[in-house]
C-alpha cells in the first residue's frame, strides 16, 4: 500500500485529481469508480477545472459509482445521482447514459444489484476506484458486519452513518434507513483503488485503518489485502500517527 501525505485538503483533491486523470489517459475506454461525500468535492472541482482549461474529453469514460439511497429519487436534491450531477457529470462530457449509479427507486431493488454487477462486469471491471473513509470504517456503504463475500447489495445504515450524512439533508428530510452499495468484493475486484482520507474527524479511523488486522468489524481492513492500493491523507486526517 502506498500513502501519499499531503499538508491540507487542497493538495490531496489536487493529488487524487491527478492519480485518476493519468489512469483515464492510459486507457482507450476507461472505467471509473466514483465515490460521494464530502471528502471527493475537491477532486471533483479539479477535474471539472482540467477539462475546462485543456477541453480534454471523458466521452470516452464510464463511471459507476459506489452507492445510492433507496427511496430518493434522481431529481432529489439529496441523492446521490443529484450529488453526481450537481458536482460533476453537469460540467463535463461525460455522457450520462454512461455514468452509472445504482437505481434506488428500482421496483425490483434485489434485480437491480445484479444488474449493477452485471454492467460492471460488460464492460471488463473498473479500473481506477476511488473511496472515502467512513468514521465507522465503511467504504461506501458497507458497514461493519458485512461479509467480504459480498456483491452490490440492500444494506441497512447505521444510525452513526446516517447521523454523519445529515448535514448533507439540511434542505429537508430524513437520511433513508437503508441503500444500495456496491459490495466489499465488488470494491476488491477494481484493478486500483485510491482511498482519500481527509481532516481531524477522519484520524481515528485512518489510524485504525492502518494498524489494525484484517477485520469485517472495520472493513476498509480487507484493503490491505488488495495489490494496488494508494491512500492521500492530509496531516489532520494523519495527527494522531506520528
Ligand atoms: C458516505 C458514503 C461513502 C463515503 C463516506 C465518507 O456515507 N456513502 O461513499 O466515502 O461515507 O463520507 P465523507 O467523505 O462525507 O466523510
Amino acid at each position: 500500500m502506498k500513502i501519499i501525505k499531503t499538508n491540507n485538503y487542497d493538495e490531496l483533491s489536487k493529488k487524487g485529481a491527478e492519480l485518476l486523470i493519468e489512469e483515464i489517459k492510459k486507457v482507450e475506454r476507461p472505467v471509473i469508480g466514483l465515490a460521494t461525500g464530502s471528502t471527493p468535492e475537491g477532486l471533483y472541482n479539479e477535474i471539472i477545472k482540467f477539462h475546462k482549461k485543456t477541453k480534454y474529453s471523458f466521452k470516452n469514460v464510464y463511471s459507476f459509482n459506489l452507492d445510492e439511497y433507496i427511496g430518493l429519487a434522481e431529481d432529489n436534491e439529496n441523492s446521490y445521482h443529484y450529488y453526481m450531477n450537481e458536482k460533476l457529470f453537469n460540467h463535463i462530457d461525460i455522457p450520462l447514459a454512461q455514468a452509472y449509479v445504482p437505481d434506488g427507486m428500482a421496483e425490483d431493488l434485489k434485480s437491480e444489484c445484479t444488474r449493477y454487477e452485471e454492467a460492471i462486469k460488460a464492460l471488463g471491471g473498473i479500473d481506477i476506484q476511488l473511496l472515502g473513509l467512513g468514521v465507522n470504517g465503511h467504504i461506501g456503504f458497507n458497514e461493519p458486519g458485512t461479509s467480504f463475500d459480498s456483491r452490490t447489495q440492500i444494506i441497512t445504515l447505521e444510525k452513526s452513518t446516517r447521523n454523519a450524512n445529515a448535514h448533507f439533508f439540511s434542505s429537508g428530510g430524513e437520511v433513508p434507513e437503508k441503500a444500495i452499495s456496491m459490495g466489499v468484493q465488488s470494491i476488491m475486484d477494481t484493478k486500483k483503488i485510491v482511498l482519500l482520507v481527509s481532516g481531524k474527524n477522519k484520524a481515528a479511523a485512518l489510524k485504525r485503518f492502518l494498524t489494525e488486522d484484517v477485520t469485517e468489524d472495520f472493513p476498509a481492513t480487507i484493503l490491505h489485502k488488495h495489490h494496488d492500493v494508494t491512500v492521500i491523507a492530509d496531516k489532520e486526517a494523519l495527527s494522531e500517527l506520528e
